[in-house]
């Protein structure tokens, strides 16, 4: 895929409209898997993500229809299928298919996704509970089986609170017998749309704070669903607007899930008008350090933002330090960093960053390895002097449908290296 060059300095200004949510939009396409009807989906992003999800929809015989950003996924003449092992291994929202199939035909085959950049991530989670659930599964070291008759329901506290886990056990209670309790369970807003998605859709679910209940066997019928703005990217553009200026409008959000990234930019006194689907924001100061910063899972800060704000802070005001609590391996954007001539030394041992702020940095020639490390690549880009070139961008286009034209709209020297 052609690389994206840079030429920093300019500020961003303007409005932009958010697209819809990547990690919310996944879910829903397995949910789609459970219905014997119709489901439609507005504000649906155009990423490959969405496409590959679709194409395993499909071979499993769902009808689709896309149209712009609505998308229709017709699940009433469905069959067994094992999906296609290099589409399905090469995503990790595709381990959702597990609990769907089974609930749908009481059996599944998935290829294991792989691990990725970002680490290890295994199912060993997403097996224990669905075994509590009846489900016989046999893992090897690239395919999961797994059957069952019918899926109970109980009472679970999986060994994580894990979003991939929460959103399985969902799938998998709602056409369960029985009533099913997700104890300590991850509370991403993404967990809280699936819930909306299959609630409208008839299923019986009670989400508390960090409990769901779910009463399962009701029959789910035709929905029409609006996938919610992406936090992530939302929050990632707000970053960019710190590092090199700003004075603009973001919309189609819901701003009560950008609480951390807010509260820095309200610590930081720059002029912030906050509505419920808008935030409009005027910054012009230097970025300031962060003395000690760890992901967490929601509402914590994001491990999705991490490289982003670690790109953020190399032209902070003092040193800063970032620690990555989620996944094993996902620093390597931060090593990056180092091209464009930020002080960053990474610790891979205790999976911490120090970055030392600098005031000036200078335009390099990087690759991105993964989404949100690429993401990170452009904000450096955006604020570095001179030209930068980023490849790697097939990364970015499975979660970004139109970073470039976003920023550009915005003013940034952005573009396409055709
Ligand atoms: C979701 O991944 C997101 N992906 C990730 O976003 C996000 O970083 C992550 O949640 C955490 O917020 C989608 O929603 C498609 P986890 P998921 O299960 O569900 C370990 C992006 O850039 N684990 O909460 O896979 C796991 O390895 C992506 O958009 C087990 O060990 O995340 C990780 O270290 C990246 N065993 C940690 O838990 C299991 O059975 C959290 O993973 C399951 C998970």
């Amino acid at each position: 895929m052609e690389p994206i060059v840079i030429k920093g300095g300019n500020r961003l200004t303007g409005r932009l409209r958010v697209q819809g949510s990547k990690n919310a939009t996944l879910p829903l396409l397995a949910a789609a898997l459970l219905i014997d009807g119709v489901t439609t989906l507005t504000n649906c992003p155009d990423i490959t993500d969405v496409s590959g999800m679709l194409k395993l929809l499909s071979q499993f015989g769902c009808r689709i229809v896309r149209c712009q950003h609505t998308v229709t996924i017709d699940a009433r003449n469905v069959y067994y299928c094992e999906p296609d092992a290099g589409i399905a291994g090469a995503m990790r929202a595709s381990s959702l298919l597990l609990a769907v199939s089974l609930a749908r035909f009481h059996q599944a085959a998935l290829p294991m996704p792989g691990g990725c950049t970002i680490g290890k991530r295994p199912l060993d989670g997403h097996m224990e509970a669905l075994r509590q659930m009846g489900a016989h599964i046999t893992a090897g070291e690239r395919n999961v089986f797994a059957e069952a008759s019918c899926l109970a329901g109980c009472v679970l506290e999986p060994m994580l609170q894990s979003v991939g886990i929460t959103e399985q056990l969902i799938l998998a209670a709602v056409c369960a017998k029985g009533v099913t309790t997700i104890k300590k369970c991850a509370r991403e807003p993404e967990i809280f749309s699936l819930c909306q998605f299959l609630q409208a859709a008839g299923a019986d679910i009670l989400y508390l704070d960090d409990e769901i209940m779910i009463c399962g066997g009701a029959t789910l019928h035709d929905v029409c669903f609006e996938v919610p703005g992406d936090r992530i990217i939302a929050a990632s553009y707000l970053c960019m607007g710190l590092s090199v200026g700003c004075d603009m409008t973001l919309y189609g959000i819901e701003t009560n899930q950008l609480t951390w990234i807010l509260s820095y930019a309200k610590k930081m006194q720059c002029h912030l008008e906050i509505e419920q689907e808008h935030v409009h924001i005027r910054a012009d100061k230097q970025i300031e350090h962060i003395p000690y910063l760890e992901t967490a899972v929601y509402p914590g800060f994001p491990t999705d933002l991490q490289s982003v704000v670690c790109a953020m802070l190399a032209t902070a005001d003092g040193t800063s330090v970032v620690v990555e609590t989620i996944f094993e391996n996902r620093l390597q954007a931060a090593k990056e960093l180092g091209k464009f001539g930020a002080d960053v030394r990474v610790d891979e041992e205790n999976r911490s960053v120090t970055i030392v702020g600098r005031k000036h940095l200078n335009g390099a020639v990087v690759a991105a390895k993964e989404l949100r490390g690429g993401v990170a690549l452009i904000l450096a880009g955006l604020r570095a002097e001179g030209e930068t070139t980023v490849y790697g961008c097939e990364y970015i286009v499975r979660g970004h449908e139109s970073i470039v034209e976003d920023l550009r709209s915005l003013g940034a020297q952005i573009a396409w290296m055709r």
